[in-house]
């Protein structure tokens, strides 16, 4: 067990060395935390040609997820999908490869499809969804996809903002007899792979994911992996450094990498296990006390509570807001549902006040939420070819081809992607989600 980033920059700290390098702050404090927030000095290593502490650190955090290799981000999960979608341009033939994945990416990934000039091949729930934020694609469905010639890779957004998870393991196992690699985006679930019962697409056979170790861990805000597995072609192992460096910048914050490095120790020591056990017991008691009060819950990731708002007779928004008077804040809200994200430093204290609060609002009969299912739609050109286009207002919209894809701040699932018609109800759901201004051809 090791902290050689920090071991390093805090001798530095120490040391009087006269700063005349970056950042301008020179190590005076301002904000608080200066003395500790260096740049690639002499001794520092570089991120994208890591081979002393930074490679060492990254060494320690492969190994605590059993992976090939383990490259730290500091610029979230957002990088990471780029740079795993890059891989597979890298390493296909094709010359606009294409994609197969449920439709509830997040942006990250249709911002890589304009940037790499690639294809997408959606796939939809076979019951159609009326979130945008979830696709129970089932395992035949992938099957039967993937038994059309085409396809460069297969795509998969795994938990979902609402705390679903898809069957990876039979997704990869599908993607292995078709010799397709199976990348996930796991920027909810970075904690899974420390669970009892390891719940992390690279135990379950992807050949590479992202996980956002901010979101779960106790980590840095933009702290980030791309994790590739033992089994995975070794080429995207190789250039992986190289790939993620074509999109991110010449200046990695050594406080996230600090972060990242004394998250990785705790990984390796068994510690964050240890925590997480017993904070997935009291997100479970929380759940059942929750749903005895009669809200109704979804998802099934261990440490995120998901209340169906509008089936227990709330706006989510409403719901929200009325959480915020008991002084808790949620991490998302929308007209269905309210998500809270728990973390190993959730007191029992913080699950009682939730349970409390909940517990004084009293359920009624269900809401219409007015939501258009989320249905196929007619892709009218390439994505890349669409996307850079003018602004237009969402009514004046309609019949048009969608050039820049459109999200909402949250959940930054595409509503409507660069290529797409804008039917009637594609407006309907932008304007649910507060988008009326979008780019059209
Ligand atoms: C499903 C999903 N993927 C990727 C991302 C991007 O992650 P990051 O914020 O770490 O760049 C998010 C962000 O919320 C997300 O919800």
């Amino acid at each position: 067990m090791a902290t050689p980033i920090n071991d390093f920059v805090k001798a530095y700290s120490k040391s009087g060395t006269v700063r005349f390098h970056m950042p301008g702050h020179k190590g005076a404090e301002f904000h608080g935390l200066e003395p500790l927030d260096i740049t690639e000095i002499n001794g520092a290593d570089y991120l994208y040609d890591a081979d002393g502490i930074i490679g060492q650190s990254e060494s320690q955090t492969a190994k605590a997820f059993g992976t090939a290799a383990t490259l730290f981000c500091t610029e979230g999960s957002s990088l990471c999908i780029k740079t795993m979608l890059g891989l597979v341009k890298l390493s296909s033939k094709a010359q606009r490869p294409v994609i197969l994945a449920p439709r509830n990416v997040h942006k990250a990934f249709i911002d890589a499809c304009i940037l790499l000039d690639l294809d997408v091949r959606w796939l939809y729930p076979q019951t159609p969804t009326t979130s945008i934020c979830c696709a129970d694609i089932t395992p035949a469905q992938f099957e039967k996809a993937l038994s059309e010639d085409g396809i460069d890779a297969v795509y998969v957004t795994s938990p979902d903002y609402l705390g679903n998870l898809a069957d990876i393991r039979a997704i990869s196992q599908i993607c292995k007899a078709h010799s397709i690699p199976l990348l996930v985006d796991n920027a909810h679930g970075a904690y899974t792979a420390f669970l009892k019962d390891s719940l992390h697409p690279i135990a379950l056979g992807a050949d590479m994911c992202c996980d956002s170790a901010h979101k779960t861990l106790p980590c840095y805000t933009g702290t980030a992996y791309l994790h590739i597995s033992q089994s995975a072609n070794a080429a995207f192992a190789q250039d992986a450094k190289r790939v993620m460096s074509l999109f991110g910048s010449t200046s990695p914050s050594y406080l996230l990498l600090q972060s990242l490095d004394l998250c990785g120790d705790m990984l390796a020591s068994g510690e964050f296990s240890k925590q997480l056990e017993s904070a997935v017991s009291r997100v479970a008691d929380c759940k059942q006390k929750l749903e005895k009060q009669g809200w109704q819950l979804c998802g099934s990731e261990p440490m995120k509570i998901t209340v169906c708002a509008a089936k227990c007779g709330y706006d989510g928004k409403v719901l929200a807001d009325m959480l915020r008077c008991g002084g808790i804040e949620p991490e998302y809200s929308d007209v269905q549902f309210v998500v809270l994200m728990a973390g190993v430093s959730n007191t029992q204290a913080d699950f009682d006040r939730l349970a409390a609060v909940l517990g004084s609002i009293p359920i009624k009969p269900p809401i219409d939420s007015d939501l258009p299912p989320v249905l196929p739609t007619t892709r009218q050109m390439p994505i890349r070819q669409a996307a850079l286009q003018k602004g237009v207002s969402v009514d004046d919209a309609l019949g048009r081809i969608c050039a820049l894809s459109v999200t909402a701040c949250q959940p930054s699932v595409p509503v409507v992607v660069s290529g797409e018609l804008i039917t009637q109800d594609v407006v309907k759901i932008l304007k649910r989600y507060s988008i009326f201004s979008v780019n059209v051809l």
